[in-house]
């Protein structure tokens, strides 16, 4: 039986030569996901950007220093948790997602939390969320933890929160942020083995 980490590699292989959608033909990198497998926690953005789509790694440009930076409050890095997007490649002008776009994709997000199988998942902002919470409302469900039962019946925490890049230009979404970041390692805990 191959190692949880050639699984993620075999993942990240082909996602690596995935053709299955248009953004395959504009991307320069797959950016499949970075971080630590054997994590309780899976944050998940919406797709790439334009920093991402050069080096390959997701939240490398603006939000991503807005990530670290909520990350470093609750004493957590990046070699602590696993990072992904809901699309693994970046699309052009930095445009939503389609959602066939999304749909394709999320084959390779599902075969990723099924290896991982972490305790909580966290979206990140409007995308994100609403692959798992179809009729969430980010401003309403930000913060707060929700129970599902995923499609292979397991039960799993989803954490919603607003994107990082929404701390950008204005410093109070950065307040309520840091403020939801603040309930994460308590979460864990909380929800660890139940
Ligand atoms: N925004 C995202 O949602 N994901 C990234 O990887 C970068 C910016």
């Amino acid at each position: 039986m191959a190692s949880k980490q050639e699984q993620l590699n075999q993942i990240n292989a082909k996602i690596a030569v995935c053709q299955k959608c248009p953004l395959a033909k504009t991307r320069t990198n797959t950016v499949p996901g970075t971080g630590n497998i054997n994590t309780d926690i899976v944050f998940i953005g919406e797709g790439p950007g334009k920093s991402e789509d050069e080096q390959g790694i997701p939240f490398m440009g603006a939000a991503g220093r807005i990530l670290n930076e909520m990350l470093e409050k609750i004493k957590l890095d990046r070699q602590d948790i696993f990072i992904t997007n809901i699309v693994k490649c970046r699309p052009p002008k930095n445009r939503d997602p389609k959602i066939t776009e999304k749909n394709i994709c999320n084959t390779y997000l599902q075969q990723q939390l099924a290896l991982i199988n972490p305790t909580l998942i966290i979206p990140l902002g409007r995308h994100a969320m609403e692959y798992f919470l179809p009729n969430a409302k980010i401003s309403e469900t930000h913060g707060k933890p929700q129970v599902i039962i995923t499609a292979t019946g397991k039960s799993q925490v989803i954490y919603p929160l607003y994107h990082p890049a929404a701390a950008l230009y204005n410093p109070r979404t950065k307040l309520v942020i840091a403020d939801d970041f603040a309930l994460i390692p308590s979460l864990i805990k909380k929800y660890k083995n139940v």
